[in-house]
């Protein structure tokens, strides 16, 4: 049976960036992926990297095309019924930035370079199991089964990471007396679109209106990406075109500024959840990325926490393998969890502070405004903001 020292179950954002810090340390890794190349590198979702998620990239010797092409943004907008209002990050963070980046293109930059480097990463390989993950590291290898083809397969490994996603396998393999999960569904879900259609904005705005949250965010020079808050069991089949940017047009509205319209390439419908799964590791399987926790998306943290992840399990990795230091993989857990919980307060926050519950809570309503008028009036929740979308400091999330 085939062997490895890592095998890696998903090629998103987290599977992949781990693969690449593991390579660069010599850590050899098998990489399977359900879905196809095409697949995963043209699947849209987030578009917002940290500074930090920037220079990890920079580190890999991967930051030509997110330069050349990425955007770099020094600071948001925040609307409220009309008013905007600019969140300016350099100011509250000593500096610090933002690159509006593609997912789909931070997986196009790491797959292309799994593959010029001719290291193992299977396209269309559905994992179906785990087996022999109880138990202590370096006593027994865990085995990964997979199917390609319709033929099933099995590699065997020192050690397995499930960064499979929410809706992944490796986390269905946990008996669920050894884990806990905690989680939060939200009443309202995004619709994104893609639109060719030069941005109206320089900078992100993020809208609430009495009709509902919208967000204007964009890609390039001539594509913009828009959302806006509908209600979770919409079907996008009830959003034609015209009453999407109908709508944009009223949620987004503000005085002396309009909103350009244009062909929607793309358009689709994303719950809006809160999860989190504790530990994170068990024996020799490990979880990572949105296989271990789920945000919401407003502040644009799922993807950056996926990559916060692996960095910190590619580092206990490499001193395992070098010196058969155990001490990293066995704080792995504690320590992303202390960050997960960060993000998961911001990201409760922002989508709390700009989107409408939908009841008749006038009390709640009038708590919201007073927050609203907090985070633009007052220096320090204005920082507090900035702090976290730029992204908190990898050795101190909670300071
Ligand atoms: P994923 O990107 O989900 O990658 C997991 C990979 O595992 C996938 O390629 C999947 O095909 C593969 N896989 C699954 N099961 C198996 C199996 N059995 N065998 C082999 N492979 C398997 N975040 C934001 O910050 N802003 C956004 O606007 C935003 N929009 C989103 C829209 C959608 C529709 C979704 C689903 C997520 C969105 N997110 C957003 C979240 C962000 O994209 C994720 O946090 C990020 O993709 C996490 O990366 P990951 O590598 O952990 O997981
Ligand atoms: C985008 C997505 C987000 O969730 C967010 O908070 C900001 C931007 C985007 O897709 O561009």
């Amino acid at each position: 049976m085939p062997e490895t020292q890592v095998g890696i179950v998903g090629a998103g954002p987290a599977g992949l960036m781990l693969g690449e810090l593991l390579a660069a340390a010599d850590v050899e890794t098998v990489i399977l992926e359900d879905r196809s190349r095409d697949y995963v590198e043209s699947r849209v979702r987030a578009g917002v990297l940290e500074h930090g998620t920037v220079e990890r990239m920079d580190a890999l010797g991967l930051g030509s095309r997110m330069h050349r092409d990425g955007l770099v943004h020094h600071g948001i907008y925040l609307q409220f019924n009309g008013e905007r209002h600019h969140i300016d990050f350099g100011e509250h963070t000593g500096g610090k930035s933002i690159m509006v980046y593609g997912q789909q293109e931070v997986v196009k930059d790491l797959v292309a370079a799994r593959l010029a480097g001719q290291r193992d990463l299977n396209f269309e390989a559905k994992v179906s199991r785990i087996t022999d993950f109880n138990g202590p590291l370096g006593e027994g290898m865990p085995t990964v089964h997979y199917s390609v083809s319709g033929l099933d397969k099995e590699l065997n490994c020192q050690i397995v990471v499930g960064a499979d996603g929410y809706h992944g396998v490796s986390r269905q393999m946990v008996s669920p007396g050894s884990m806990r999960t905690y989680s939060r569904e939200y009443p309202y879900a995004w619709l994104g679109i893609l639109a060719e259609v030069e941005p109206s904005t320089d900078e992100l705005i993020y809208a609430f209106h009495d009709r509902g949250f919208a967000m204007h965010s964009l890609r390039s020079p001539s594509v913009s990406r828009l959302y806006l808050q509908v209600d979770p069991t919409d079907s996008i089949d009830a959003w034609s075109d015209e009453r999407i940017w109908e709508e944009l047009q009223v949620r987004l509205h503000a005085g002396g500024w309009s909103l350009k319209e244009g062909p929607v390439l793309e358009k689709g419908i994303t719950p809006m959840r809160s999860f989190v799964t504790e530990p994170m590791r068990f024996g020799r399987l490990f979880l990572a990325g949105d296989a271990a926790h789920i945000v919401p998306p407003t502040g644009a943290k799922g993807l950056n926490l996926a990559v916060t992840d692996v960095v910190v399990l590619a580092a206990a990795l490499i001193d395992y393998f070098r010196s058969g230091d155990q001490r990293g993989l066995d704080q792995y857990s504690d320590s992303c969890l202390k960050r997960i919980w960060q993000a998961q307060n911001f990201s409760t926050m922002m989508t709390t502070l700009l989107h409408l519950d939908g009841t008749d809570d006038q009390f709640g309503r009038r708590l919201q405004r007073a927050r609203q008028q907090q985070v633009v009036n007052s220096r320090s929740a204005a920082k507090t903001l900035s702090e976290n979308y730029v992204g908190l400091p990898l050795a101190e999330p909670n300071r």
